[in-house]
């Protein structure tokens, strides 16, 4: 039965999402007195839940499998088939491993080194002209994967494959035309992902130890044989994309400091103070609205019982600010860090419970480090200036940014 969850009012919510985007959830949440209802979305019926406990029942304990989990339009660009998203049990944790390896602190800490240096150089190549930072950090972000990656420069057009990775996300709640560009733009960086796996396989590139791409191209699967070259493609796209993502954060910091100049002071000096920051920037500011799985081991909750093959959609927005777990949660606030329980389940932008045993995000300590290191050196640099332009976030673009993708005027040379 569905003795404890109400139904949304609608049909079909699939239009109700497009047109309300991250709010999609809070309005029916807050209408319905709940904190999971059942509706259709696209057809297909769904529950859409928030909060703490959900996100716990959602992420631990092996309930939901990724497999139909979200629209093809979505997967396609951002993970594809046989990535360690789509893995469960033995062959994700495998998988899994080889991730968390990759990202491990010393690996995260030379990952925010070479980043630093890039960024360095785009203040000097882009000094007195007005960008935007959205298409700076890009530029930025993708030049410092390529490196960390251990990717020559030579084998890569770096302009292009930075196109390429930020219109996998920007696409990817798209519909049409705009997806169908940005999957022929997927399909190409992964035919030159490929390429570059085999010259790596075939001892044609020096390439150094203990990096990513070595490490990615010389990874076996569980039965001891090497990668297939698709897979293996699909996996250094999915340490490269997520990392060029990471621009909407540094975006997103900057917006926040230029809202919230009382915190810049402490943010320069205090590292400490710098991570609160960024957490509280991941916490407030919108980039996946929800994740979905599909049931594959049957459970009870709130007075039902969720059947294998059922489709749940965990909001990750709504569980960010969810006034049960954080004091009023609109505000602005890193100082509601200091001291924070680091429950795995309330601060979820990158998913929920444990990285190691579940589909959380190994890229999270990566997320931060960068974040926090840039708007550290924004704090205390002032490298730009922020002209007038319409600064709002809107809602219903998903993933979203601002309006006029913050555009900053940068110092002069020398300034
Ligand atoms: C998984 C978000 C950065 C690599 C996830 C998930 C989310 C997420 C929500 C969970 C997906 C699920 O439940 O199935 C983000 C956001 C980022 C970010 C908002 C900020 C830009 C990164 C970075 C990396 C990365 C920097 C690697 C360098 C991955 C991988 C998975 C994942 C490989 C799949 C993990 C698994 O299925 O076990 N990310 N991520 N992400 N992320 Fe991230």
């Amino acid at each position: 039965s569905e003795a404890g969850i109400p139904r949304s009012g609608a049909l079909d919510d699939g239009p109700g999402f497009l047109l309300d985007g991250y709010t999609f959830g809070q309005r029916r949440f807050r209408k319905l007195g709940t904190d999971a209802f059942t509706t259709r979305l696209a057809g297909r019926p769904a529950t859409v839940v928030y909060g703490a406990d959900a996100a716990r029942i959602f992420y631990e304990g092996d309930r939901f499998s990724r497999e139909r989990a979200m629209p093809t339009s979505v997967q396609h660009l951002l993970q594809d088939e046989g990535s360690v998203q789509t893995l469960e049990g033995a062959a994700h944790h495998h998988r899994k491993t080889m991730f968390m390896q990759m990202l491990r602190p010393e690996a995260v800490a030379g990952l925010t080194r070479i980043f630093d240096a890039e960024w360095t150089a785009a203040t000097v190549r882009h000094a007195d002209t007005t960008r935007s930072l959205y298409d700076v950090a890009v530029e930025t972000l993708t030049r410092a994967a390529v490196a960390w990656c251990g990717i020559p420069e030579e084998a890569v057009d770096v302009r292009q494959l930075a196109g390429d990775l930020a219109a996998m996300v920007d696409r990817a709640a798209s519909f049409g035309p705009p997806n169908w560009a940005a999957r022929a733009r997927r399909r190409r960086a992964e035919a030159s992902a490929r390429s570059l796996i085999e010259r790596v396989r075939r001892g044609e590139l020096s390439i150094a130890d203990e990096t990513p791409v070595r490490r990615i191209a010389t990874e076996t699967d569980a039965d001891g044989g090497l990668l297939p070259v698709e897979v293996a493609a699909v996996e250094l796209l999915n340490v490269l994309r997520p990392i060029v993502a990471v621009s909407r954060y540094l975006v997103f910091g900057a917006h926040a400091l230029h809202h919230h100049p009382a915190w810049a002071r402490g943010v320069a000096a205090d590292d400490e103070a710098a991570v609160r920051f960024a957490n509280e920037v991941r916490r407030r500011y919108p980039f996946f609205p929800v994740m979905g799985g599909t049931v594959q081991r049957a459970f009870d909750w709130r007075s039902r019982t969720f059947q294998p093959g059922e489709w749940v959609v965990l909001d990750l927005y709504a569980t960010n600010h969810d006034a049960r777990a954080w004091s009023a949660p609109e505000r602005f606030n890193p100082d509601r860090f200091t001291g924070w329980n680091g429950d795995p389940n309330t601060l979820v932008p990158q998913g929920a419970g444990e990285v190691a045993t579940g589909h959380r995000c190994p890229g999270e300590a990566a997320t931060i480090a960068l974040t926090a290191e840039f708007v550290q050196r924004v704090a205390a640099e002032a490298p730009f200036t922020v002209p007038p332009q319409d600064l709002r976030i809107g809602l219903r673009r998903m993933p979203a940014l601002p309006r006029d993708r913050f555009r900053v005027r940068f110092a002069g040379p020398g300034a």
